[in-house]
């Protein structure tokens, strides 16, 4: 995009259903090569979660709120996009530096078209939540790998609020969901750890009158708890004895349009980091780091595999707490990683299995069904892709268990990144500590979240080539 665009809802950003099926069978395919130590210090993309929700803060506040270091990858675009369909108006100063003009609350006018999220999970589920403060109907899509994902999460507790909901069978996208303007305020215990669904619930609570209460029997990560506090919202969390976590809002606030920094994704992060664990004599700095203690289990699992990290100099960055980490190729052990760290790592476990597969011993990795419901089914993914890399792996019910034999497998294969940006990273990680390397059929969806990979990889001495 370019400085001072405004970006506007044209064609080809609406109503493409079907089409992402014809780009993506060309494909991008890479591979990754046994590499030489990775070395530097590196800046990376900014925090996918936290850019999604600053933009739509931003867009439900009172005023201009200026934005730095948001992520500008398709998903975060995406949302964008959504926004602006919705009267918002939204520009780009320069690489990172965004500027929105909110409408507060209650402000958006009717979409004139469907609403193509793309790849983004986190702008549908969170974009239904907004919609749920509309009389209208709002029409949602996205591509092959988002019209497959449930849906009847988040669209549970919003039509318990007062939205209509209509799906595809399966509560699959495409879907409409005509708001109301009498919510109802309502107390809603989570079935699952889901930060994407804790998200709809207090952004459709933001126009319920009274208060708005989530019960959390796991904590997800609490980025949108954090920028309500940091936009002027009424909002308590209580964690009691058995870790349950209940969050409440008051709803009606004034938001007020803010000055907001976004940090670099730890999630993003996790592949540098990895990457330097594995390929010897690596040594990499990687700066400004989100390490939300609700997001940074990896960190917790590499300290247990004995991976050399150092977390240093902590600081705050617009309420979220940021470090710098060193991080040197360590030999590592197996773990056990009991299931209740999955929902402060849950989009870490493709390359925490990469960790394992590298690792001296049997690692087990426990609970992750949710994994099944990501971006592609990950739990398939980890197995079949590291069983083709040549490393022994099973699983047991919902845990995954890897039996690495202290150096990295063979590779050579080559394995499908099902349209999921991380499952794509992970394997190409792999192959660089790989005797024969490893290539992935269609890296097309690493621009979701991380659209620099290959070349900020490539300059710290990764072999990561087109092929
Ligand atoms: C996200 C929450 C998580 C995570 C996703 C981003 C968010 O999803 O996997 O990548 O920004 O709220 P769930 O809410 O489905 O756990």
């Amino acid at each position: 995009m370019k400085q001072g665009e405004q970006i506007t809802l044209d064609e080809s950003t609406t109503s493409t259903f079907g089409t992402d099926e014809i780009i993506h069978s060309n494909g991008w395919p890479l591979s990754s090569q046994l590499s030489p130590a990775l070395l530097g210090e590196v800046d990376l993309p900014g925090d996918k979660s936290v850019s999604h929700r600053a933009l739509i803060f931003g867009a439900l506040a009172v005023g201009e709120t200026r934005i730095d270091g948001l992520l500008e990858g398709d998903d975060v675009l995406a949302t964008a996009r959504a926004l602006t369909a919705y009267g918002v108006e939204i520009v780009r100063d320069g690489p990172g530096r965004w500027r929105v003009w909110g409408t507060g609350i209650g402000g958006f006018k009717e979409p004139a078209s469907v609403l193509d999220l793309g790849n983004a999970g986190t702008a549908a589920r969170l974009l239904m939540g907004v919609a749920t403060h509309y009389p209208f109907a709002t029409f949602f899509s996205g591509d092959t790998s988002l019209r497959g994902r449930p849906m009847k999460r988040a669209m549970e507790p919003l039509i318990e609020m007062g939205a209509r909901v209509t799906t595809r069978s399966g509560c699959r996208l495409p879907l409409s969901l005509i708001g109301s303007t009498q919510l109802l305020p309502i107390t809603y215990t989570m079935p699952v750890a889901s930060a994407q669904v804790k998200s709809a619930i207090l952004l459709a609570g933001l126009a319920a009158p009274g208060k708005t209460s989530v019960v959390e029997p796991s904590p997800s990560r609490d980025h949108t708890e954090r920028m309500l506090t940091h936009f002027g919202a009424e909002i308590s969390v209580v964690n009691d004895a058995e870790s349950t976590r209940i969050i409440t809002l008051t709803g009606q606030p004034e938001l007020a349009g803010q000055k907001l920094s976004v940090p670099a994704d730890i999630s993003s992060a996790a592949f540098p980091l990895a990457a330097a664990l594995i390929v010897p004599g690596s040594q990499l700095l990687l700066r400004n780091v989100g390490v939300n203690p609700l997001r940074a289990g990896l960190l917790d699992c590499v300290h247990e595999m004995g991976g050399e990290i150092k977390l240093q100099n902590a600081r705050n960055l617009s309420g979220e707490p940021v470090v710098d980490i060193a991080v040197v190729a360590s030999p590592l052990r197996g773990i056990d990683v009991p299931a209740d760290r999955a929902p402060s790592m849950i989009d870490e476990y493709p390359v925490l299995a990469i960790l394992a597969a590298c690792a001296d011993g049997q690692s087990r990795l426990r609970g992750l069904d949710e994994l099944r419901h990501k971006e592609s089914d990950r739990f398939a993914s980890i197995l079949s892709g590291l069983l083709a890399a040549g490393v022994s792996v099973s699983n047991e019910g919902d845990d995954i268990l890897i039996n690495g034999r202290g150096a990295p497998p063979p590779g050579g294969a080559k394995i499908k990144s099902h349209l999921d940006h991380r499952i794509a990273m992970a394997f190409l990680v792999l192959g660089l500590a790989c005797r024969d390397g490893m290539a992935i059929d269609d890296g097309a969806s690493i621009s979701t979240s991380f659209p620099d990979f290959v070349d900020l990889m490539s300059s710290l001495g990764a072999r990561i080539e087109n092929v």
